[in-house]
């Protein structure tokens, strides 16, 4: 049974609780990840989690995922919007991705708007908070079914 989650957050997502509530909402991200584990739970679904302000660390957690996980949730931060190391690395991977976001990235500044992960990935989630984790736990789901 394919079923394990690998839910990488990258660089600030450490910070949630400090960053504007405005958009990331209140939880802390240790609190975010309780939530997650929960939803992964109803849906029958294994979760694992990292978090690194480190590109290189994110790009080397990518490049061993296919042998702790069945596929990925991504919310790589400001990285989204510009690394293209990351993207090399996710198509490294090679499991299918959800790309999820706390905030509307789409009607925040533009270049927020832009996201070099975006066509690697199978879905992707953003503006709703922490339910958004739960939409791309389910399209993953779906996917690994
Ligand atoms: C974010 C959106 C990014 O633009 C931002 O840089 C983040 C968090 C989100 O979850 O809404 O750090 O990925």
């Amino acid at each position: 049974m394919r079923n394990r989650i690998e839910v990488l957050h990258g660089v600030n997502l450490d910070m949630l609780e400090r960053r504007p509530s405005e958009h990331y909402g209140r939880l802390s991200l240790t609190e975010l990840e309780v939530r997650v584990n929960g939803f992964a739970h109803e849906l029958g679904l294994e979760t694992s989690f990292s978090q690194t302000n480190h590109e290189g660390e994110f790009c080397e957690l990518l490049h061993r995922a296919p042998e702790v996980a069945d596929g990925l949730l991504l919310n790589p931060g400001a990285w989204t919007h510009y690394s293209y190391a990351i993207r090399d690395a996710l198509e490294v991977a090679g499991l299918p991705a959800v790309e999820v976001h706390l905030s509307a990235v789409d009607e925040r500044e533009d270049w927020r708007s832009e996201s070099v992960i975006r066509d690697l990935c199978v879905g992707t989630v953003s503006g709703k908070g922490v339910d958004g984790y739960r939409e791309a736990l389910s399209i993953l789901k779906e996917r690994l079914a």
